[in-house]
């Protein structure tokens, strides 16, 4: 049977938007991350390249803030509100009571998008805590004594979010796309 003949009276929760089975909050989150990805290297290029260390400031804070939200939001409603598994039992790689690929998806994401909260949190606080404010930007903008560390647990913070996104990616379409 196609996911599309399911009425959408029959899930719990507030169907989502992207016309798959996913609820409202799990399609938000798809297209946060679709959204954050292109936004997170558009910063580091302004820091490496242009050493526009304000902006950069800003665009990660604003990410940072962004999607704290959403977590919360997405949390709430996996938790209380929208049951994923419900919504999953359509998908030929899944099995209602057993282990199955959609679990494993999970699990290898789970695996990027528990710790990468933590470094983004580490790596933002300390940042705010070390580097002057206001951040000199320019050329000419000195090497800041911070500035070792914040970049490799900044690269981290990054590849794990990219992580984070392509495995969630691979999840929902396990879960809630394949038929
Ligand atoms: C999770 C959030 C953040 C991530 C993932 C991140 C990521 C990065 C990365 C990867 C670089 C290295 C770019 C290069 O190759 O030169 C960098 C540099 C920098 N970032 Fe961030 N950043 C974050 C938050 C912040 C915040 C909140 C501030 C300011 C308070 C900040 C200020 C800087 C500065 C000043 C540099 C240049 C360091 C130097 O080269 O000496 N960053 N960041």
């Amino acid at each position: 049977m196609l996911w599309a003949d399911v009425s959408a009276e029959s899930f719990p929760g507030i169907d989502g938007f992207l016309g798959t089975r996913a609820s409202f909050m799990l399609d938000v989150v798809f297209l946060a991350m679709l959204l954050i990805v292109p936004v997170l290297c558009w910063s580091v290029y302004l820091v490496r390249y242009r050493r526009n260390y304000a902006l950069h400031k800003k665009i990660q804070l604003t990410t940072g803030l962004v999607l704290l939200l959403a977590v919360v939001a997405f949390e709430v409603d996996v938790r209380f509100f929208s049951d994923w598994e419900i919504r999953a039992e359509l998908s030929p790689y899944y099995q209602v009571d057993s282990w199955s690929t959609v679990w494993t998806a999970l699990s290898i994401h789970l695996l990027f998008a528990v710790p990468t909260p933590l470094i983004w949190a580490m790596v933002i606080i300390r940042a705010l805590k070390q580097f002057p404010s206001p951040i000199s930007t320019g050329k000419m903008s000195p090497r800041l004594a911070h500035g070792a560390s914040h970049r490799r647990w900044g690269y981290l913070a990054v590849a794990g979010m990219i992580m984070t996104a392509i495995t969630g990616w691979v999840f929902y379409y396990l879960a809630f796309v394949a038929s």
